[in-house]
């Protein structure tokens, strides 16, 4: 057996004991930037004339993967935990606490779950009986507590049925940890049918982690569905949405796509758990619900209440995708489960209804309000078609067992839709046995584009900005979908978002916009985490219940995707790209737009660095300004406390002799912003 084929071998049984930590690289990255003697000054040039290479408006994009409470607990803004009482133990999140027990058997009540008859999506309902008129009590807990401001407005909603005797009164209260109540409402159920109730009240207090104290008046029975609150202040103030702040932060990023909605949540641990998105649309009760992968990946960061309610669907992620003005980007399984996990294949032969899945989803995104899928997206309330133009098949799938099931896809979906663009993959490493011969394959199939992973040490990063110089350039084309410096060991619990990850990222990302003819959309991984709810780090967001914060590595993403330019130019150091010499790294771009020429400059070394740029070909204007983003400690964070901590600061500059002459902060990333003249 090969050397490499017996690592991935070693890594894949890890992961099947449910250890999803890649042993690849255990050892604590130590590798800080050497300090370098400072040279004199470097003398740029940079080419003004048209290199005809674009700058693809996907190349700076977003990967939303469910995972770290991404979804459920954060960008869905529902603040009830099991709102419908379908986890796996039914009453997960629900608390009956103690005051409901006046003796060892005299309790004022009890909540039991009930099946609903037949099949149903939506299985189970909670039936409370209260006993006596001491007050039954039931209390919400929320994902982690629930986020609540002062001042502002909640909406509540749920289905009741009314049993037998007389349920009066049922009293919603917000209260915080000494359980002082901030805000509260009654609903008067009145009738023995399933019936939606709903009313609205504001909070007197802000608190992170308040809870839903529901007190039952009355005696009797009483079922209940699909309890639920959100904050009135959503996304766009859409009805029962998306959590605004967290949204306006991706929105900020200007991100040319939205990949969706993973990652090996896709694939499923097993088959039987994939992604299904068909059950991710209609109305929301409607929507089964399923355990998320990461919910037991772990073992160091278990997370036993992990569901996805899909409360945020595909539906939600095309209409977040245009929100943004970012081109959706779906990836469907392809018939295998996780091959870090079970592996499960869907034999050859039975193919057809994964295949038919992802025909429908071009239906659903993209058909006529009288075509079937067309109409289910029509009567969610658009209408008109989202334009999707691309569709992944496959997130990290290797080995023969990928190809011939992509090969099914790749031709079933040409036939019926040819100019949708295919999204392939290359497996989980970018390098090695299984990358190699995924891309050998892919290459002969003529394949569109194909999607690499890397999760490595901020050296990998710096040291690897050539990565994409040698690629055909006539091959496929690249998607860096998922890729993130890990600062001790590929999802080790002790990576940091650390300006040394996120400025080796920034390096290593001059070399993906110089190879924009080769690389047409690139996104970092994980995008999100709940402080209190992850599995996974780094990440690019963190958030609690409610504040956000972007990372180092946010503020460098959001510097190349608002900055992204339209042209690729070349700027070089003695007629070669700056890859790292005098650890410099270097881009440069034209805004056809604006008018402007675009540097990115990346110091990665310890000592201030002074360069020269001129312009060849053409001059720009005596002003400019410039962006820099830099810190002296590369253990820096951002933080709740701190979120400017590493945060970009624009001034102003002056050309000299029509050249831009700079000094570079040590450790640090700059953007220069001048008009072509
Ligand atoms: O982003 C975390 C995980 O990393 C993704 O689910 C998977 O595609 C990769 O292994």
């Amino acid at each position: 057996m090969k050397k490499s084929i017996l690592k991935y071998t070693v890594i894949a049984v890890l992961l099947i004991g449910g250890v999803y930590s890649c042993k690849e690289n255990t050892e604590k990255n130590t590798d800080n930037l050497e300090a370098v003697v400072p040279m004199e000054t470097a003398e740029l040039v940079v080419d003004l004339k048209d290199t005809g290479i674009e700058i693809q408006p996907t190349m700076y994009g977003i990967f939303f993967e469910d995972i770290n409470f991404a979804a459920d607990g954060g960008l869905y803004a529902e603040m009830i935990k099991n709102r419908s009482f379908e986890f796996t133990l039914p009453k997960t999140g629900w608390v009956e606490p103690k005051s409901n027990r006046h003796s060892f058997n005299n309790e004022s009540g009890i909540m039991s779950i009930v099946q609903y008859a037949g099949e149903n999506t939506n299985r189970n309902y909670a039936r409370v009986a209260v006993k006596n008129d001491e007050g039954y009590v039931l209390i919400n807990e929320g994902f982690r507590g629930m986020g609540v401001k002062e001042g502002e407005k909640y909406n509540l909603s749920l289905k009741a049925k009314k049993g037998k005797d007389d349920i009066k009164n049922i009293k919603f209260q917000l209260v915080d940890s000494l359980d002082n109540v901030i805000g509260e409402t009654t609903v008067a159920p009145d009738v023995s049918e399933w019936k939606t109730y709903e009313k609205q009240f504001s909070a007197t207090k802000t608190e992170m982690k308040a809870k839903m104290k529901i007190t039952f008046e009355g005696t009797g029975t009483i079922d209940l569905d699909m309890v639920s609150l959100f904050p009135e202040d959503t996304w766009k103030g859409r009805k029962n949405g998306l959590r605004k702040d967290l949204v306006q932060l991706l929105d900020d990023m200007n991100p040319g796509f939205l990949r969706f909605p993973g990652g090996c949540i896709v694939e499923g641990r097993t088959l039987a758990r994939r992604y299904q998105w068909k059950k991710t649309v209609g109305p929301v009760a409607d929507r089964e619900i399923l355990v998320n992968r990461w919910n037991t990946e772990f073992s160091h960061r278990p997370t036993p209440d992990y569901y996805q309610s899909f409360g945020l669907g595909f539906f939600e992620y095309f209409q977040l995708s245009e929100d943004m003005g970012a081109e959706p980007l779906p990836i469907l399984g392809c018939g295998i489960a996780c091959q870090f996990n079970t592996g499960e294949l869907v034999p050859m032969d039975e193919l057809d209804p994964y295949v038919q899945d992802a025909l429908d989803l071009i239906e659903f995104a993209n058909g006529n309000t009288s075509t079937p899928w067309g109409k289910v997206r029509a009567d969610m309330g658009h209408p008109e078609p989202f334009n999707m133009k691309y569709i992944g098949i496959g997130n990290e799938q290797w080995g023969e067992v990928y190809i011939e099931r992509y090969k099914v896809f790749e031709k079933a979906i040409k036939e019926k839709y040819p100019n949708i663009v295919i999204v392939s993959g290359s497996g989980p490493f970018p390098e090695g046995d299984y990358f190699e011969y995924g891309w050998e394959q892919l290459k002969e199939m003529k394949a569109e584009i194909v999607d690499e992973h890397y999760y490595k040490p901020p050296k990998w990063f710096r040291e690897n900005a050539t990565r994409y110089d040698d690629y055909d350039r006539n091959g496929p084309k690249v998607f860096a979908g998922e890729y993130a410096a890990q600062t001790v060991a590929i999802a080790s619990p002790e990576n940091k978002n650390s300006w040394d990850a996120a400025l080796s990222e920034a390096a290593f990302m001059t070399g993906l916009e110089r190879n924009a003819e080769v690389v047409h959309l690139t996104s970092y991984a994980p995008l999100m985490a709940h402080v209190d709810g992850w599995q996974w780090t780094p990440d690019m967001i963190w958030f609690n219940n409610l504040e956000s914060v972007g990372t180092p590595n946010y503020q460098v993403q959001k510097l190349y995707a608002t900055n992204a330019g339209t042209d690729l130019l070349s700027i070089t150091e003695d007629g070669k790209p700056l890859t790292g010499q005098h650890n410099l790294y270097a881009s440069a771009v034209k805004d056809q737009n604006t008018g402007e020429l675009i540097i990115k400059v990346v110091n990665t070394s310890s000592s201030e660095q002074k360069v020269e740029m001129k312009p060849n070909g053409g001059s720009v204007a005596n002003t400019g300004t410039i962006i820099t983003l830099h810190h002296e400690d590369l253990d820096s964070e951002n933080s709740f406390e701190a979120p400017e901590n590493i945060s970009p600061k624009s001034e102003e500059f002056k050309t000299e002799d029509g050249a831009i002459n700079l000094a570079l902060p040590a450790q640090s990333m700059t953007v220069i912003k001048v008009n072509i003249i």
